[in-house]
Parts: structure tokens; sequence; C-alpha cells
């Protein structure tokens, strides 16, 4: 069979898949991130960002393409590999191997659908603005007097209700524990978690997951606490 079947077909390529879209979405968690961070600067700052993004035209297409196929192999693989998983290990033997496994590592497949459905929910709530169709009407001018769309507005806004915001932060508060385990089990799948390095790539996966929580929850809070306001 040739490299590129065996990557979908044999256990190992499908984890190489796994971790291979893990660390495209991981980036693009972490890039997007830092670009949302700028709702602390003043609001020329992530509208010019925004129209940046939009200029890119089918590049930002492709992008949005090739991110869509990460997640859909992403999700494919993780499922495919627990129901070969379990067929092959039934518990025949009534031994509750669960302690030794981290809740976090447990519960991978339950982060994982709430992380995929907030995802639905963001995509309608601030790209299609499926219940704020005015959203796309608000415009900004920036320095350079080019009249671009006001995301700074957008994202006030939709912070400024309480049960938006909750859920925000309890959806990032879950996709933060799915990356805590999820990047140490991207280390072990690329072969860089040997002895040495283990405590400290786990150390990272930790606190990495914690700094991505905490700062993704401050923006909604900074709204409602007034902090970021129009
Ligand atoms: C407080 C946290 C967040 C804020 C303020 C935020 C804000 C935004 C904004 C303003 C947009 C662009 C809408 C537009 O087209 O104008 C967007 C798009 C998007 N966000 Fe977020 N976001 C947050 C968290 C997340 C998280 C945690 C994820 C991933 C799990 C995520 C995934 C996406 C995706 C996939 C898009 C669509 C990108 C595109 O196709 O252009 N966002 N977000």
């Amino acid at each position: 069979m040739n490299l590129l079947g065996s990557l979908f077909t044999s256990s190992i390529g499908r984890k190489f898949l796994m971790a291979f879209t893990g660390l495209v979405l991981f980036g693009f968690v972490t890039g997007h991130l830092i670009g949302n961070l700028q709702i602390f600067l003043p609001p020329e700052k992530i509208n010019h960002y925004g129209h940046f993004l939009e200029s890119l035209g089918s590049a930002l297409w492709l992008i949005r393409a090739f991110l869509l196929v990460c997640t859909v192999v992403h999700v494919w693989a993780a499922i495919s590999l627990t129901l070969e998983n379990r067929a092959a290990r039934p518990d025949r033997y009534g031994v509750d191997k669960t302690n030794r496994a981290t809740l976090a590592s447990r519960v991978m497949a339950q982060t994982g659908i709430v992380v995929l459905a907030f995802i639905i929910y963001h995509l309608l709530h601030f790209t299609i603005r499926a219940q704020h169709p005015e959203w796309s009407q608000h415009t900004y001018q920036l320095h350079d007097g080019t009249m671009v769309r006001d995301v700074f507005k957008m994202v006030v806004q939709g912070f400024s209700s309480v049960p938006v915001s909750v859920f925000y932060i309890i959806a990032v508060g879950l996709l933060s524990y799915h990356l805590s385990h999820g990047i140490s089990s991207m280390f072990q799948t690329f072969g860089l978690k040997n002895e040495s390095w283990s405590r400290g790539l786990d150390g990272f996966a930790k606190a990495y997951s914690w700094a991505y929580f905490l700062l993704n929850a401050l923006i909604p809070i900074a709204v409602l606490s007034g902090y970021v306001h129009l």
C-alpha cells in the first residue's frame, strides 16, 4: 500500500494525522487569540486587522478550507481510533484502568464535542451574524480614511449579553482542558516525549492551557465589567 493510503488506514498513520491536524488547529487558536487581544487596544487596531484579513480575498478562503479539512480529519481520526481501541480492548477482566489515565485524557471526546458545538455557534454569532445582521452594517473609518467593518463594536455588543459571555467562558475552559491533554499527546506522537523531556513538555502543556483560558476569558469579562466599552 502506498504511504498516503497507510496514513489513513494504519492506526499509527491516523494518530499522526490527528497530531498534525491538532498542531494546525493549535496554531490557529493561538493566532486567533493574539489577534483578538487587540480588543484591549484602540478600536483602530482590531478593525484594521479585520480589514487586512478580509483583504486577503481568495487566500483567506483557502486558509478557511484548509482549517475545515483539518477539523474534519481530526474528528474522523479521533472517532475511528476510539472505536478501534474499544473493539480491541473489551473490558474482559473487569479491571478499572481509568485511575491511571488523567481526567483530561478520559474526557477528550466530550470536551471535543462541546468545542465543535461552540465553533458552530461562534461562526453563526460573529462570522455569519445570523442573529444580528445589523452588525454587518457597522462601519469604522480608519486613520487613512478607509471605511471598514467595525469588528470592535460587534465584539463589544456580542459580549454585552451575560449568557453569551458565560457560554464563551465555559467553552474556552473546555477547549483549554482539551488542549492540556492534546498538546502532551501530540508531543508523544511526534516522538518528542523522552524521559528527560516528558515533565517539561507536560508542564508546558499545562501552563499554555491555563494562559490560553485566562486570556480568552479576559475578553468577555473586560466587556461585561465595562473595562472595554464603546
Ligand atoms: C473570546 C474569545 C473570542 C473572540 C473575541 C473571537 C472573535 C472572533 C471574531 C471577531 C471573528 C471574525 C468574525 C468576522 O468575520 O468578522 C471570529 C472568527 C472565528 N473564530 Fe473566534 N473568537 C474567540 C474565540 C474563538 C475560539 C476559542 C475559537 C476556536 C475554537 C474560535 C474560532 C473562530 C473561527 C473558526 C472563526 C472563523 C474564521 C474565518 O473563517 O474567518 N474563536 N472570532
